[in-house]
């Protein structure tokens, strides 16, 4: 990955910028892993650092850094294949340049001060320097408008090239999708007193971008990469994309309702809260079928042909994005059903269930493809025909899946425990909170949360080892 773009395979700049996007993309990645881990210690031993990198702070910046290495990934991604779908060598690149260097300074600026200035009361000037105090975009106010600055430079190359390019039906959809995720992160700028309407606003971002606009963003990655990797018809996939553009949006908009049950919205969000993040599973059903489905009939397609190999053209990426597609529908559309109705919501709201689903949910849906977007990039960076995977990758992929998967459970099982005791028998009072946290079954559950969350890191650092000499050794091999 480090010499990826002295390599000379990339024919442009897009491409370039794309790996450079990866490599702070994957750097980040491990800053939220060491944070998460520290977080979770705290949980078993809550004295663990305290007053020198307290609970808030590593929980904050590991959330956050999960957001801005997605945001990372998602961009070097869209860079990456924008110049190869148009067909267009891209509109301003060199700016778009700049501005990676520009976001890059900037987020370090933020994270530094997240982790030196730590407490301190909240004011006009902390919201401006400091932070917004808005769970996983808490950027300051200073930073936000940088922001701004620099996603209206990349939204200039990607449309502009469109507007010059080939118009896929992919890229149509990217383009438009990414003018809706661009524009959402406003919602969430200004400022407000009242808590309600601050929430209000705060949800058209995060849900908006993980059940609607992120979803769709994958959905175009998803039909992409299985052009490139196993071959797929344009046509077949172009035709699912839509699909599932309108059902992501028919169900994922209004399912925002899903979270106005217990802010001091009015009632009627209920119903609609219910009823429509109730079909939220369905896309996600239909995503998973269709990654199979094309895999299968391409494979079967290529054997006819008389050809023994593997229809597969990068095994790490192709690993990666079938996780993806049972990620996706496990983490987002099975633990996400869980506790979507208002009736069940009531009693798991803001346990460790939602823990639960937030970790499994990230990952499965996110993590998984945009690191395979990462393992097609350097296919691309190394000139190699096919990159095959090395026990590195496996370990890697395995490690992390496994990880996650375990302390999804350790958390649904710490999550079950809350309803129980704190929910069902003492009538969610603050008593209640706390004695729920101290009886054996949390308290064993955050162990294995702790213990799963090590062989997740265990996983990082193969995948990292892997995607730092996978594009040599494929090169090697090749020769
Ligand atoms: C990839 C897509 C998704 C991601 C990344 C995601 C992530 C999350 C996260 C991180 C939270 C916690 C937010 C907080 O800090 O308060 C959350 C809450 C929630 N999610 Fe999802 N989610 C996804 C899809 C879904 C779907 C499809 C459903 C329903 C079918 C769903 C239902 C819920 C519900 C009901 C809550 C509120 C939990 C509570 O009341 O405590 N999510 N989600
Ligand atoms: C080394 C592995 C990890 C450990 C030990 C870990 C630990 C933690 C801890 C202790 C929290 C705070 C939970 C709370 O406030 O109750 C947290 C929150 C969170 N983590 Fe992780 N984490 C890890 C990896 C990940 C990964 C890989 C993802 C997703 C890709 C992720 C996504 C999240 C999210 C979305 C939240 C907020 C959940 C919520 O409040 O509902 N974490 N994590
Ligand atoms: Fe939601």
């Amino acid at each position: 990955m480090l010499t990826s773009i002295k390599e000379n395979h990339l024919t442009n700049k897009g491409q370039e910028l794309g790996m450079m996007y990866y490599r702070v993309a994957i750097i980040l990645f491990g800053a939220q892993l060491l944070m998460g881990l520290i977080a979770a210690i705290q949980f078993l031993a809550p004295g663990f650092l305290f007053e020198l990198f307290d609970f808030s702070v590593a929980r904050m910046v590991h959330i956050n850094a999960l957001v801005v290495w997605m945001l990372y990934a998602m961009i070097g991604s869209t860079y990456m294949m924008l110049t190869d779908e148009t067909g267009h060598e891209g509109v301003g690149l060199g700016l778009g340049k700049l501005g990676f260097w520009i976001l890059t300074a900037a987020v370090t600026v933020v994270v530094l001060v997240y982790i030196f200035v730590q407490v301190g009361a909240g004011t006009e000037a902390s919201l401006w320097l400091i932070h917004e105090g808005r769970e996983y975009i808490e950027a300051p106010r200073w930073a936000d408008i940088g922001i701004v600055v620099v996603v209206l430079i990349f939204y200039f190359n990607v449309f502009a090239t469109y507007m010059k390019g080939e118009k896929t039906g992919i890229m149509t959809v990217m383009v438009a999708n990414l003018l809706a995720l661009a524009g959402l992160y406003m919602a969430g700028m200004f400022y407000t007193d009242n808590i309600s309407m601050d929430q209000f606003w705060w949800w058209w971002v995060i849900h908006l971008w993980v059940e609607a606009t992120w979803e769709v963003f994958v959905g175009t990655l998803a039909a992409y990469a299985l052009i490139k990797i196993i071959g797929a018809k344009r046509e077949v996939v172009e035709m699912w994309l839509w699909i599932e553009v309108l059902m992501l949006f028919g169900s994922g908009i209004l399912g925002m309702g899903h979270h106005y049950f217990w802010i001091g919205t009015p009632e009627y969000w209920w119903e609609i809260g219910a009823l429509f993040s109730a079909l939220e599973p369905v896309p996600l059903i239909a995503m998973f079928v269709h990654v199979l489905y094309d895999w299968g009939k391409e494979q079967g397609a290529h054997e006819a042909r008389g050809e023994a190999k593997s229809v597969i053209a990068n095994g790490p990426a192709m690993a990666w994005i079938v996780t993806n597609a049972f990620g996706n529908f496990l983490g987002a559309g099975i633990w996400g059903f869980f506790h979507t109705l208002p009736q069940i919501n009531i009693y798991t709201h803001g346990t460790q269930f939602t823990a639960a689903h937030g970790h499994l949910s990230f990952f499965g849906a996110y993590a998984t493809i945009l690191i395979g977007m990462m393992y097609y990039g350097l296919q691309r960076a190394y000139g190699v025909e096919r990159m095959k995977a090395t026990f590195k990758s496996k370990m890697g992929i395995f490690l992390t899946t496994f990880g996650v998967m375990g302390m999804t459970i350790a958390l649904t099982i710490a999550g079950y425990e809350q309803v129980l005791v704190e929910r069902g028998e003492m009538g969610a009072t603050w008593n209640a909170f706390f004695v729920a946290q101290e009886l054996p079954w949390y308290i064993q559950a955050q162990m294995w949360r702790a213990i799963m969350g090590v062989v997740t890191f265990l996983g990082f650092i193969y995948l990292v080892w892997d995607l730092l000499t996978i594009g040599k050794e494929a090169q090697r091999a090749e020769a």
